[in-house]
Formats: C-alpha cells, structure tokens, sequence
C-alpha cells in the first residue's frame, strides 16, 4: 500500500503535477489541424490534460477495434464524400460546419463541411425586357453562361416571345437511389449555374416545355430554333424545358467547377 502510494507520488512528481494524456495512452497534438481518429479527449477531462496551450489536446490511442470500426463506418461515407467533406469524429476541429446524416458509423461520426460563404464566383443575372425570373425569383448562374444568357435574351426578342426562369443554380445534393425520371442527372448543369429552367411568354399566352418542343405557340419554333445555332441544348433530358451550354459534357471541367463551387457558394 505504501509502496503503492509512493510509486504514484513519484509519478505526480515526474510527469507534472497532474495526471497526462500520455498515463491514457494518447498523445497531446495541436487540435486545429490535426485529424485524431481515436478522437479528442473532452478539455474539462482531469484524467486527460495537456500542456502548451488551449489548442493542445489529447488526441486518443486508436487502437485495432478503432481502425476495424474506422474502415466499417467508412463504407456508408458516399453522401459526405459526395458533397465534398470528410467524415471524421466530430470532437475534432472542422473548418466549417459538421452536418449529420452523411456519414457511416454513430451520430457523433460526422460530415465537416468546409463551405464558406462571400467568395462565389456565381453572379445574380440582371434581369431585361427578354430574360426575367418569374415571379421576381433571383437567377444565379455562372459568368460564362450569363453571357449566353445575353444571347438567349437577343434570340427571344426577334422572335417575340419572353423567356421566364423558373430556375437556375441548384446546390447540388446527394440523392441516394437517383430516379433517372424525376432527379436531376449526377452531372446536371444546374448545379454549376450553367442552366436555366424556363417557360415562354408569348404574345399567344404561356408557353412550357411540351408546348415549346412542339411550337404551339407563336415565336416557339423561331426561338428554339436560334437556340440551337447559338449551340445551346435546350429540353432534353433534364425536361420539361431546360436552357444548358453542354458545359457537362466535359466531366472532367464539371467536377472541377462543382469542387469550387462546393466550398463557397
Ligand atoms: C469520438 O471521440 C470521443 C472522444 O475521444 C470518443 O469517446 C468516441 O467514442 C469517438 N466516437 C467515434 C465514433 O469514434
């Protein structure tokens, strides 16, 4: 008992004063830019202190059933992995904020998602006489395509008709079972602001995508037509009507776009 006593006594006098991170098996790291899988001791933990400052914490021994788990946990990863963040113990420092239901494992395994607002190279297209939000809704696309948009607008005027944006820039979202029918495509051009959804305003009444497509209306067909020699897709597959440039026919130069994009817009 005594002898007991003295070894922890010498302990105290050695590592400090206090009990360590070290005693638990972990190891003091700078929280704010290091990823602790075994996760971060709690700062109010006594068992658990560190030295060197507020950021220095105990970073937790991952041990065999930790990485086991680790790898278990990070099959069901997609949906984080897909919106661009990591999946990681939510003790740890996130540049950003953690968002739940993205990741594998237990609630407190979550998504860092390292967005930040005021840098979006999106524009708000200025609305004119031809190229209008409907009910005043706010059009956001990418620079490129409000330039196609200039020409979009130049087409609806010779052929009479107005064209009205239902929408446009969609935050692209991870859609577990894609319903080739209703969801937008995995590589949609509205989620890097090069499409718009629209109908027609025509001198004829209202105009929307199946009407277009079979030029009921006065201006429809002139228009659709000009479309296609500006070289811009219109109706296909995203229906019922869709203005795109075919920027995702470069997968590559989309996925690019969607990174930059993901984090400030
Ligand atoms: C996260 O870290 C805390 C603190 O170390 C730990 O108790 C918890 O088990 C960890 N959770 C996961 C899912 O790794």
């Amino acid at each position: 008992m005594l002898k007991t006593i003295a070894a922890l006594f010498l302990l105290f006098v050695v590592t400090g004063a206090q009990p360590s991170c070290k005693d638990a098996r972990g190891a003091c790291l700078y929280w704010p830019t290091n990823d602790c899988m075994g996760g971060w001791a709690d700062k109010e933990d006594a068992e658990r202190q560190c030295n060197g400052g507020n950021h220095f914490r105990c970073c937790m021994a991952c041990d065999t059933q930790c990485m086991e788990n680790q790898e278990e946990w990070s099959v069901d990863d997609e949906p984080c992995e897909d919106a661009l963040g990591i999946c990681q113990n939510s003790t740890n420092f996130c540049n950003g904020k953690y968002e739940d239901g993205l990741c594998g494992g237990p609630g407190e395994r979550k998504c860092c998602d390292t967005k930040k607002e005021g840098d979006c190279p999106l524009v708000e297209y200025e609305p004119t006489d031809a190229v209008m939000g409907y009910d005043d809704v706010e059009i956001r696309v990418h620079p490129d395509f409000a330039d196609s948009l200039d020409a979009v607008g130049d087409a609806a005027r010779d052929c009479d008709v107005v064209v009205k944006v239902v929408f446009s820039f969609r935050k692209r979202r991870f859609i577990k079972n894609r319903n080739p029918k209703t969801d937008p495509p995995k590589y949609s051009n509205f989620h890097v602001g090069h499409a718009v959804h629209v109908f027609l305003d025509t001198v004829d009444g209202i105009c929307f995508g199946t009407c277009i497509a079979a030029a009921e209306k006065p201006g429809a067909s002139c228009f659709t037509n000009r479309l296609t020699k500006l070289g811009l897709n219109w109706g296909g597959k995203e229906l019922p009507f869709n203005i795109d440039d075919g920027f995702n026919s470069d997968v590559t130069a989309w996925k690019k776009l969607l990174r930059e994009l993901k984090d400030v817009c």
